[in-house]
């Protein structure tokens, strides 16, 4: 979400005579995109802020801008926290930056704008100048997120949800597909529970399979529980839909789940991921997890790690639980001291390598639908991903340009730490 954010930030000044440079030393702006989720990104975005302090006492022209998540969180407290900050702003309020800096470079005050637009299509700010060679791009559908699970913050920092209108999600996708494009994530916190003027995820998926020349449709991150009978049955069926799916699960007992507030138990994601994969032998599944939110015993614990085993992920990503402030967590005693914390991640870490090696060995032999994107490390190979979303390096007697953007089918040889290596079948 925030990568996708600086890229909009980026178009933004652009378009408004700015330009970006790779080498920060030479820069006349400093922005820090910073992220809340748990305590330590908080962190981070501080200092880094607080970092670029010593420039500023040396170059009085250089302007320092803090935006993202923690801009909404703290607000024009970070010129508290903080000397040398020129300017606080929030994700909604992104088009105002230019006017911000043209009245900062004219030795204007401090300012701060957070808080949250009422949703306007021009808000969602799709991306307008495709580089080139961009294959693989995102299209935000939703803002914000109404479901407030308990440990979470983003319902207070990205505000309510909003849904952008289906006509101009796909007009952006047919604009996007003209200028390069063929693969097309969609975003959104909750983004399956999409609904707007009568169309709901599925047919939204439906709508933009039909999209000439898109080849591939990704989204993330879903909530297991929209996941609908009508959204499952598009896999398989849809051309564009590829067999791979983030599906954040957070734990795997139905206490914890419970405390959580996120609405269904361990027997109905297993469900869910029974049912995909009776849609898509081979899905790729992967999720997210919690360790270590307030009353997790050992016992909770253990069904966390079992049903890592038992949903068969080919990835996780794991986190320690961090109070949040404003969440309904936040007033539970976060009773799992640090060091047990840290031992059940490192358990954790244990067996999402197992799962993901037992989904990785699978592979060689099988024959991958690979969207070229690059050239690979080595002469000779190109790069890009399967539908699983797993790297393939491979060798093939096309010239690049020939391919580049293009499905090719590769024979999967090998597998390396990070990626596939195969040859063009
Ligand atoms: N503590 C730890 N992890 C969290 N996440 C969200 N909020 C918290 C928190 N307070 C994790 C969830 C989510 C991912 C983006 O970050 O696993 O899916
Ligand atoms: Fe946070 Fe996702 Fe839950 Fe929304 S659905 S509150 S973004 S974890």
């Amino acid at each position: 979400m925030n990568f996708h954010d600086s890229r909009r930030i980026e178009e933004i000044l652009t378009a408004a005579g700015h330009e970006a440079v790779t080498d920060a030393t030479r820069a006349e702006l400093l922005l820090v995109n910073s992220c809340t989720i748990r305590e330590k990104p908080w962190h981070k975005a501080i200092s880094e802020t607080g970092r670029f302090r010593k420039r500023k006492s040396r170059d009085h022209a250089l302007l320092v801008g803090l935006v993202g998540c923690v801009a909404q969180q703290e607000g024009d407290r970070v010129f508290k926290l903080l000397n040398g900050v020129d300017f606080v702003i929030s994700p909604d309020n992104y088009q105002q930056l230019p006017a911000v800096i043209a009245h900062l470079q004219e030795r204007g005050k401090p300012a701060c704008i957070t808080g949250f637009d009422r949703g306007e299509a021009e808000d969602f700010l799709g991306v307008q100048e495709v580089r080139s060679h961009e294959i693989s791009t995102f299209v935000t559908i939703t803002k914000g997120c109404d479901e407030r699970c308990h440990y979470c913050i983003v319902p207070s920092v990205r505000g309510p949800e909003r849904h952008r209108d289906a006509d101009r999600i796909v007009a952006e996708v047919r604009g996007l597909v003209k200028r390069g494009v063929r693969e097309v994530t969609l975003l959104g916190q909750k983004v399956n529970a999409y609904a707007a003027g009568g169309v709901d995820f599925a047919e939204l998926l439906r709508r933009l399979d039909d999209v000439d020349g898109l080849l591939r449709l990704r989204f993330t991150s879903p909530h297991p529980r929209h996941m609908t009978d009508d959204l499952i049955g598009l896999y398989g069926r849809l051309r564009t839909l590829c067999p791979a799916i983030h599906l954040p699960v957070q734990a795997g007992s139905d206490r914890v789940l419970a405390a959580m507030g996120r609405r269904y138990t361990r027997a109905d994601y297993l469900r869910v991921v029974e049912k995909l994969r009776a849609r898509e032998k081979d899905m790729a599944i992967s999720t997210d997890l919690i360790v270590g939110f307030p009353g997790e015993s050992q016992r909770d614990f253990e069904q966390t790690l079992s049903l890592i085993g038992e949903a068969g992920f080919s990835s996780a990503f794991s986190f320690m639980y961090s109070p949040r402030p404003g969440t309904a967590a936040w007033d539970l005693h976060d009773d799992v001291p640090l060091v047990e914390k840290e031992r059940r991640l490192a358990a954790a870490h244990v067996v999402i390598d197992a799962s993901e090696r037992r989904f990785r060995e699978t592979l060689p032999g099988t024959r991958q639908d690979v969207l070229v994107e690059g050239k690979g490390r080595m002469p000779g190979q190109l790069t890009g991903r399967a539908g699983n979303f797993q790297i393939v390096n491979f060798t093939c007697d096309r010239p690049f340009d020939e391919v580049c953007g293009r499905l090719v089918p590769v024979v999967v040889t090998a597998i390396n730490p990070n990626s596939l290596e195969g040859r063009m079948a």
